[in-house]
C-alpha cells in the first residue's frame, strides 16, 4: 500500500470525543481505520530509517516512557514546544519563528530564506514551506504507483518531507531544525535535552511522559520529537478543510464568476493544466490535497537574493543534492522538488523552493511565460539559469509548458488574475455565510 498508514495505531485509546466533521474528507484508507487513528497518519517507514530510538532494536514508537500520553496531551505539549524559543542556541528561534501559524505555518515575511544559527545571522538555503496538509504525504519512494485505477503507471519519485523529500516522518524531520547549524543550531541532542530541562515546558514534558523523562536523554529526545510529530497531525491546526473551496465541495456555497473561471483555467488540460500536478477534485472520497506529492523539475529561475547563491558553484538541485545525500548519483533526479499543496498558498509571501517570487500572480505568470517568453522570466541570461544544461531533459514540458519563444502565452493576463482569485479560495478559515462553522475545536 503506497499510502501512509497509522504507525501510532494502538498508541491512543479508543476516542471518547465525537469524530470530527472532516472525517469524510480523509483518504479512503484512513476512513477504514478506527476513528482515533486517522489523526496520526504518520508515514510508515522501515524501522531502520526511523530516527534513533531509546534502544537501537526498538522502534521509535515503542520508547518506554513511564506514562503514555493521549492525543490531546501530545497536541497541547507539541503546540507549546513549537513556539518554545529556549530550545534554540540563540534562545530566540522556535519552530514558529519560521513556520508562522498566522501564515499557514509558512514564513512570517517575504524573505526568501530565514535567519537562524547561534547569533541569528545565518541565512537558510530554501524558502520555508507551509506545514498545513502534510497528513497524507506518502513516504518518499522512487517508484510511486497510485492505486487510482491504473496501478501499472510508475509516477516516479514521490513523497517525503522537505522540498527534496528526504525526511520520512515528523519526528525524523524535527531533528533537522533542532540540530541544523543555520536553524536552531544545537550542537547535539544532549544540549537540546539540557535546554528542555530548564524550559518553560519542562513541567508539561514530565506531566506527559512521567516524572523522570528529562533524566534520560534518549527518552526526553524521543518524547520531544513525538510531541512535534503528533502536534503537526492535529486536524484543527493543520488540516481543517474549511476553505471556501471546501465549502463549495460540500455544496454550501458557490464560487464567484471570477473564481469559477480561474478554476476552469486551473483544471483545463490545454490551459493552465495545474490540476495535473495540483489535484483539485475529490478522489476516493477524499477532499483534494492540491498536490500529487510528485517530485518534478519545473526550472524556476535562480534567486540571487539567497546569499549562498552568490557562489556561482552552488546549485540547489533538489532530490540529487546537495542537501539530500542519498541520491547524488542520480542525474535524472537533479532539479526535482516535491510539488507543494496549494492549500493556503495565498497566505505566503514567497513562492517556490527558493522563494524567487514574492507575489502570487508572479508565481502563476511563471507558468504562463516560462517557454513562450523566457526573457521575461529569466532576463537576458540563459533559460533555466539554475539547472545545469546537462539536466535539461529532466524538465517537465507538458502543458502549460512546452511552447516555443514567441508563441501565445499559456494563459492571458486576465486568466492569470482569475487563477489567483481561485487560489485565494483555498485559504482555510472561511466562514459559510449564515453559519458559525469554520473553526474546529482545538
Ligand atoms: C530557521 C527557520 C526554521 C526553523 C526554526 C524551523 N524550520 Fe522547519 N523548515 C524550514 C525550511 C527552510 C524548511 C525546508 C527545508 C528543506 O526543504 O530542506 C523546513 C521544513 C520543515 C518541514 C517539512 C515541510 C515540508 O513541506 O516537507 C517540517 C515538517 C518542519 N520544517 C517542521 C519544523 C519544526 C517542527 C521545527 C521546530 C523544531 C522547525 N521546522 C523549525 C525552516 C525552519
Ligand atoms: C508538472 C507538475 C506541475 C504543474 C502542471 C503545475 N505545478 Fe505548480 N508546482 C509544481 C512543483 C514541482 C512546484 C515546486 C517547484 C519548486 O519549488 O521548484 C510547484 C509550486 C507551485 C507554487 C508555489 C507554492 C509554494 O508553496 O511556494 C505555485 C503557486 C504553483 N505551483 C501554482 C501552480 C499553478 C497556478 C499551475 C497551473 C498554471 C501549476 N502550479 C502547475 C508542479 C506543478
Amino acid at each position: 500500500m503506497p499510502w501512509a498508514i497509522a504507525r501510532l495505531r494502538g498508541w491512543f485509546q479508543p476516542p471518547t470525543a465525537p469524530v470530527p466533521r472532516l472525517f469524510l474528507s480523509l483518504p479512503r484508507f484512513a476512513r477504514r481505520l478506527p476513528p482515533a487513528s486517522f489523526i496520526v497518519l504518520a508515514a510508515l517507514s522501515p524501522a531502520s530509517r526511523s530516527a534513533p530510538a531509546a534502544s537501537a532494536s526498538r522502534s521509535f514508537y515503542e520508547t518506554p516512557y513511564e506514562r503514555k500520553p493521549d492525543f490531546k496531551t501530545l497536541v497541547a505539549l507539541g503546540r507549546a514546544l513549537f513556539s518554545d524559543r529556549t530550545l534554540s542556541a540563540s534562545g530566540r528561534v522556535s519552530c514558529a519563528s519560521c513556520h508562522d501559524p498566522a501564515h499557514a505555518y509558512g514564513p512570517p515575511n517575504k524573505l526568501a530564506v530565514q535567519l537562524g544559527g547561534a547569533g541569528l545571522t545565518l541565512p537558510g538555503i530554501r524558502a520555508v514551506p507551509s506545514l498545513t496538509y502534510h497528513q497524507a504525504i506518502p513516504n518518499f519512494q522512487e517508484h510511486f504507483f497510485d492505486n487510482d485505477g491504473n496501478d501499472s503507471e510508475d509516477q516516479g519519485p514521490t513523497g517525503g518531507l522537505d522540498w527534496d523529500g528526504r525526511a520520512d516522518s515528523g519526528h525524523e524531520q524535527a531533528a533537522g531544525p533542532l540540530l541544523s547549524s543555520f536553524e536552531m543550531a544545537n550542537a547535539d541532542r544532549q544540549s537540546v535535552v539540557r535546554k528542555l530541562k530548564t524550559s518553560p515546558n519542562a513541567a508539561a514534558m514530565r506531566e506527559a511522559f512521567g516524572p523522570h523523562v528529562l533524566d534520560d536523554p534518549a527518552l526526553a529526545w524521543n518524547g520531544l520529537l513525538l510531541a512535534f510529530e503528533v502536534f503537526q497531525q492535529s486536524p484543527a491546526d493543520f488540516y481543517p478543510f474549511n476553505s471556501k473551496y471546501d465549502a463549495t465541495l460540500r455544496g454550501q456555497v458557490a464560487l464567484s464568476a471570477q473564481e469559477k473561471r480561474g478554476l476552469e483555467v486551473f483544471n483545463g488540460a490545454t490551459r493552465g493544466n495545474c490540476a495535473a500536478c495540483h489535484i483539485s477534485v475529490i478522489k476516493r472520497g477524499a477532499f483534494p490535497q492540491f498536490t500529487d506529492f510528485g517530485l518534478i523539475a519545473i526550472g524556476v529561475p535562480r534567486n540571487r537574493a539567497i546569499p549562498v547563491n552568490a557562489r556561482a558553484d552552488f546549485r540547489d538541485l533538489g532530490a540529487c543534492g546537495p542537501l539530500r545525500t542519498d541520491l547524488q548519483a542520480h542525474g535524472d533526479y537533479c532539479g526535482l522538488f516535491r510539488t507543494p499543496s496549494l492549500r493556503n498558498v495565498a497566505t505566503r509571501g514567497v513562492f517556490f523552493h527558493n522563494g524567487v517570487y514574492t507575489k502570487l500572480d508572479d508565481a502563476v505568470r511563471f507558468y504562463a511565460l516560462r517557454d513562450s517568453d523566457p526573457k521575461r522570466i529569466y532576463g537576458q541570461g540563459r533559460q533555466f539559469d539554475d539547472l545545469p544544461k546537462k539536466y535539461s531533459d529532466n524538465l517537465n514540458q507538458d502543458a502549460p509548458f512546452g511552447a516555443k519563444p514567441g508563441d501565445k502565452p499559456a494563459m492571458t493576463e486576465a486568466e492569470i488574475a482569475d487563477v489567483v482569485a481561485f487560489l485565494k479560495t483555498l485559504t482555510d478559515g472561511y466562514v459559510v455565510p449564515g453559519t458559525s462553522a469554520g473553526a474546529l475545536e482545538k
